[in-house]
């Protein structure tokens, strides 16, 4: 009796929010190592399937980099980064393309779908969704300059979630491969979304001293960006980028704690780094 009455409870705090985000849109960009361990990866897609099933409309954005490496090693590739950035050839975009589109994307399409859900896998190429234009010195590598968001809503409207692979094409149909964090914020910015929620393998934006640095304000994003390394600073530009298209806010957050983007969501202080508008 204590058990279930609490267990009602619980539900009844979460109201506010439930009320809230009804009909709001959540773009999740989803990497780090939350997505290689197959129980860290239940815990994060159950948690995606509930935001959808209280009625959020959730988009996934993944990323696959670590897949990816292993399969160019295997293909006798060695990738090279630039601040995060990876370096691609003709070659090695097409095992970029294999990996994600091909095999992650899938096989996070199929888990959701075992877990309870109905998603549908969408590269940037299909009903030319997402349009770059391809960034000099990078090889096949394209910043994006456009994004066509109708098959998302066709895709949301009739309740399925959404998992994007960041494979895109120039306006020629030539496939570039774009940076997922990035390319996330567009996609949120494009969509109107209420939220852009990046999963990654740290607590969110640490500083110097390595303390969790938990709330942002878009006018001091810049100068967070000039400081942060790697892969925290294309995280930093895609909540910069949605902002500017109106999403209310941005969440840099810890997948590996179970439950993170449910503590994120349902609470006002959340776990991770905030950036929020002026
Ligand atoms: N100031 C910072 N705060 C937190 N992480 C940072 C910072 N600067 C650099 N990083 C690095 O960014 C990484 C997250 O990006 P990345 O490795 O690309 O993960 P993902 O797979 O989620 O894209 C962290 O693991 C950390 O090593
Ligand atoms: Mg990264």
């Amino acid at each position: 009796m204590e058990d279930l009455k609490r267990r009602a409870e619980v539900l009844m705090e979460a109201l506010p929010y439930i009320r809230r985000f009804w009909g709001k849109t959540m773009v999740i960009k989803y990497g780090g190592s939350a997505m290689e361990n197959a129980q860290l990866r239940d815990n994060v897609l159950r948690d995606i399937l509930l935001l959808h099933y209280v009625g959020m409309k959730v988009v996934v954005v993944h990323g696959g980099g670590k897949e990816i490496t292993e399969w160019m090693r295997r293909l006798g590739k060695e990738p090279v980064f630039v601040e995060g950035r990876r370096i691609t050839d003709e070659e090695s975009l097409e095992i970029a393309e294999m990996v994600l589109t091909g095999k992650t994307n899938k096989d996070l399409v199929a888990r959701l779908w075992k877990l309870g859900g109905k998603a549908v896998g969408v590269s940037g190429k299909d009903g030319g969704f997402l349009i770059a234009k391809r960034q000099s010195g990078l090889g096949e590598v394209g910043e994006i300059e456009k994004v066509n968001p109708h098959i998302l809503n066709i895709l949301l409207n009739e309740s399925y979630i959404p998992v994007i692979s960041t494979i895109a094409m120039d306006e020629n149909g030539k496939g570039l491969n774009v940076n997922a964090d990035t390319t996330a914020g567009h996609i949120a910015g494009a969509l109107g979304a209420e939220k852009l929620l990046i999963l990654t393998d740290v607590p969110g934006v640490l500083d110097e001293e390595g303390n969790l640095i938990s709330l942002v304000r878009f006018d001091e994003l810049d100068a967070l960006i000039a400081k942060v390394s790697g892969g925290m600073k294309p995280k930093l530009e895609a909540c910069k980028i949605a902002l500017l298209k109106g999403v209310k806010s941005a969440h840099i957050i810890n997948g590996e704690v179970p439950h993170s983007l449910l503590m994120e969501i349902f609470t006002d202080k959340g776990l991770g780094t905030m950036i929020i508008g002026d």
